[in-house]
């Protein structure tokens, strides 16, 4: 089975941290999100994947490589334009051939991996099995109705949902899936859906079979599901002090301190995780913090909060929480008089005072 991972689309709720990078490679944890996803497949045994690339083609092929870190073959697949899932099937035709395979979107975590589902595939006769999990308001995804564990049918974002069982960004097909691409027509909302692909596998009385997320499953396509992704990714942390930790310092729970990161007169609270060449000096950085690489925190607290790369924080007298700060940013406090805010942001940025 081949493997297909969808790190192109437009990340627009995600602006503006996807006017600069793509939003697959947002960390969490401090690792890309879609480093979990390679090796989500990795572990359910497919190793041959495509990524499918749009605008930031040249980051993420940056940041993936040739797979060879993870264990995986990887081929890049440019998408013309984000014209949907069913859509990015289709650029990878040439790739897939007419292998089964596994499709997952690059934006989405699954804490209990992707194993279950391939294995559920490869033992029936199905033309597909996707991945459900049962959500309190069903109408902002594709909901599947079921006859045990038969998909009988499906709705994109039902005003009247038949059912609590969502659809999550994973999905096997037989090859059978490239006939009902090559029939659809654009949504209402110009895309072509994978939903009305597998809509058309039903109708044509083929069998799509329903898995059902274990653990818990995230899809991170707003600013406040990568602070809960984040928190997730934490909750497993494994703790490793490898940086500098001074004798002031006091830092508890699980706690990651990569080498080359230094902790000076703080206090730190796990789960929490700190790069390397990162610098927290007089300062408290609290649980569910992920502080990237050379990012200096000064004289701050932070708490429930991802910081990205080559940021720096300092003198802010009021707690940082729940906040999503990207690359290269930086947030002083002022000491001197007026006592006013004085803001550079740029497009769509959002401060909550
Ligand atoms: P979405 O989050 O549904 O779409 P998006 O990335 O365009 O985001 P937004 O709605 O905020 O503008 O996409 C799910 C995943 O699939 C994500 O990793 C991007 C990827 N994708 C593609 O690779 N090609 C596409 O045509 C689409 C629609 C998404």
């Amino acid at each position: 089975m081949k493997g297909l991972v969808l790190a192109g689309g437009t990340g627009s709720r995600l602006r503006p941290l996807t006017y600069t990078g793509a939003k697959q490679l947002i960390p969490v944890g401090n690792r890309p999100i879609l480093f979990y996803a390679i090796d989500a497949l990795v572990e359910a045994g497919i190793d041959d994947i495509a990524v499918i690339v749009g605008d930031t083609a040249d980051e993420v092929r940056r940041a993936l490589g040739d797979g060879q870190k993870f264990g995986a073959r990887l081929t890049y697949v440019a998408q013309s334009a984000p014209l949907g899932l069913a859509h990015a099937v289709k650029s990878a035709r040439d790739f897939l051939a007419d292998e089964p395979f596994l499709m997952f979107l690059g934006d989405n975590l699954l804490r209990g991996g992707l194993s279950g589902l391939a294995k559920r595939f490869r033992s029936g006769a199905y033309a597909a099995s996707i991945l459900l999990t049962e959500v309190s308001d069903p109408r902002q995804f594709g909901v599947a109705v079921l006859d045990g564990d038969r998909v009988v049918k499906l709705m994109e974002k039902p005003q009247e949902p038949p059912s609590r069982w969502a659809l999550v960004g994973a999905y096997c097909f037989s090859p059978a899936i490239h006939q009902a691409i090559a029939g659809l027509k654009p949504s209402w909302r110009g895309e072509y859906e994978i939903t009305d692909a597998i809509q058309q596998l039903i109708d044509w009385g083929m069998a799509v079979d329903a898995a059902r997320v274990e653990g818990w499953w995230k899809d991170t396509g707003r600013p406040e599901d990568v602070l809960d992704a984040n928190r997730l990714i934490l909750e497993d942390l494994q703790e490793r002090l490898q940086g500098q930790i001074d004798e002031e310092s006091q830092v508890s729970g699980r706690v990651v301190i990569e080498p080359g990161a230094q902790v000076l007169r703080s206090v730190v609270r796990g789960p929490v995780t700190i790069a390397s060449g990162a610098l927290v000096e007089d300062s408290y950085v609290g649980p569910y913090t992920s502080i990237g690489q050379d990012v200096r925190i000064l004289r701050t607290e932070i708490e429930n909060s991802v910081v990205l790369a080559e940021s720096v924080i300092q003198d802010v007298d009021v707690r940082i929480d729940q906040s999503l700060i990207g690359r290269g940013v930086t947030v002083m406090g002022r000491q001197r008089r007026p006592r006013a805010l004085g803001l550079v942001l740029g497009d769509q940025s959002r401060v909550e005072l």
